[in-house]
């Protein structure tokens, strides 16, 4: 369906519905989401340690999109301020930010912690408060020390062990003005996209790495969650969360449909199952593929590290509620002969021998991109289904664009996703909150500044890196402050942010 056709119907929908049935609860939460190394710059202000991406960007330039780099990024650091303003331009009622771990402690280790970085954090989190915003913070987001690295990073049982003690630093330092936190972003991309030569550390270690990474992640996430009940949960009651990276997946053509659970279970059950499910471990289906497969190809020992009995206790169950990230929905299918190739993981799976590619109808920005609202309300309630959750929070939607101002397929892609969260919260799910992403253009990893998904643009070109609000911004503005959603061809959000 082309993007016009789309419009037509979404004004058509929205005016058969009553008013009502169109606004956002008043609890619900609207915010919006960014990330320490996409945004903060100062990349060696004052103690602060290097990073995975530091050295990458600084050794290995020409592998990012136009040789960009976070070394001033948004220069977050330094125009933090600013960013508040934003989110209250906007009307949020919460900011998703991350901590810099090299930032906080420049050693990696608990035994240097940067006054320059515990402030920092301090000002941003008091700022927002002080303007009614909400701090949710995410502990680890893709940019770990490059020390830690250096020693396998998150191929490195250790790492388990590590995490807890900067995430016991963060706790003690702001948990006090913190109820929602992510413990590590995405733990799909991190373990899946940086052995596989798309993300930073970059690593060519399809068959081994990214199984360790997998567990690694979860028993780091778990010994925190923990870490906060033991010490913390009393004091400050948080809620915590791993965020997921979720793609909802429907099958290219019935038969296909085998496949579609076993990718499920690839991306969605590997990172959810163990913590989500009543019975934890692997998803048993995928367990028992891998395990037969890797020893066709002659290993010894499951590539997918096992859970010992205790470990599946340790992290089933270390949840407060369900922290999404959503951005499209593919549909699946098996490779044929001709296609085997070793594919990166938003395009496929070479490991399971399977393609996603997009319906022929729906409106699509790149190769891994699509808009099917219907997605999101589908997941939403097949998560609630599936796991006894008592809240999700979507903490990442957002659509990737050009650098125009004038955004309206960004419009139509935030008012349709929220009116399917909408639809979800009207079946029953219960979706609580919800941060776009992203507040303003930001490093996009490999992809350096050439692709946006801002809702404030931002020249980079300029010393001060100006931010000036899309039409996306000012649409979202009005949907804060109305709790209503506007058809796209209704121009009173324009008149919103001047
Ligand atoms: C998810 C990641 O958490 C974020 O860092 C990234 O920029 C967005 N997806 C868009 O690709």
């Amino acid at each position: 369906m082309c993007f016009a056709g789309l419009v037509v119907l979404s004004v058509v929908f929205a005016g058969c519905r009553g008013s009502e049935q169109l606004r956002f609860p008043a609890e619900f939460k609207f915010g919006a989401a960014s990330a320490a190394y996409q945004v903060e710059g100062a990349w060696n202000v004052s103690d602060k340690g290097e990073n995975i991406w530091d050295r990458f960007v600084h050794t290995q330039p020409h592998l990012i999109a136009g040789r960009g780099n976070g070394d001033v990024a948004c220069d977050s650091y330094h125009l933090w301020r600013r960013d508040i303003q934003m989110c209250e331009e906007l009307g949020l009622d919460i900011y998703r930010i991350s901590i810099s771990w090299s930032r906080l402690l420049p050693t990696g280790y608990p035994n240097v912690i940067s006054e320059d970085g515990k402030n920092y954090y301090n000002n941003l989190i008091d700022g927002l408060l002080e303007k009614g915003i909400e701090p949710v913070v995410t502990i680890h987001h893709f940019d770990l020390p490059q020390s830690l690295q250096d020693l396998g990073g998150w191929a490195n049982p250790l790492i388990a062990d590590w995490y807890v003690d900067y995430a016991e630093v963060v706790f003690s330092l702001f948990g006090d003005r913190v109820t929602y936190w992510v413990t590590i972003n995405e733990p799909f991309i991190l373990c899946e996209a940086t052995y596989t030569e798309f993300l930073v550390p970059y690593y060519d270690d399809p068959d081994v790495g990214r199984y360790l990474c997998n567990k690694n992640v979860l028993i780091a996430h778990a010994k925190a969650y923990r870490l906060y009940d033991e010490r913390f949960r009393s004091k400050f009651n948080g809620k915590l969360s791993l965020s997921t990276l979720f793609f909802w997946f429907e099958p290219a053509a019935p038969e296909e449909q085998e496949m579609t659970d076993l990718m499920f279970e690839y991306w969605e059950g590997r990172y959810a199952h163990p913590v989500y499910s009543k019975e934890g471990g692997w998803p048993v289906k995928l367990e028992k593929f891998l395990d037969d497969k890797a020893r066709k190809e002659g290993y010894s020992q499951p590539r997918l590290p096992p859970f010992t009995p205790e470990e599946i206790d340790l992290v089933r169950g270390t949840y407060d509620y369900f922290a999404l990230n959503h951005y499209t929905t593919r549909l699946v299918r098996r490779l044929r002969p001709e296609e085997r190739e070793v594919m990166w993981p938003l395009i496929g799976s070479t490991e399971l021998g399977a393609i996603m590619v997009h319906h022929p109808s729906w409106v699509t920005v790149n190769d891994w991109f699509a808009l099917y609202p219907e997605g999101l309300r589908k997941q939403l309630n097949w998560l609630n289904t599936t796991y006894d959750l008592k809240e999700i929070f979507i903490t990442e939607n957002g659509i990737p664009l050009g650098p125009e101002l004038d955004d309206k397929l960004r419009v139509e892609y935030y008012r349709s996703y929220l009116e399917q969260i909408l639809l979800a919260v009207h079946d029953g799910v219960p979706v609580t909150g919800y941060t776009a992403w992203t507040l303003m253009d930001n490093f996009e990893w490999r992809s350096g500044y050439t692709v946006q998904f801002g809702l404030y643009s931002v020249n980079f070109t300029d010393p001060l890196r100006t931010r000036t609000p899309r039409t996306s911004a000012r649409y979202y503005a009005n949907v804060t402050r109305t709790r209503m959603l506007y058809p796209q061809n209704d121009v009173k959000y324009r008149d919103v942010l001047k």
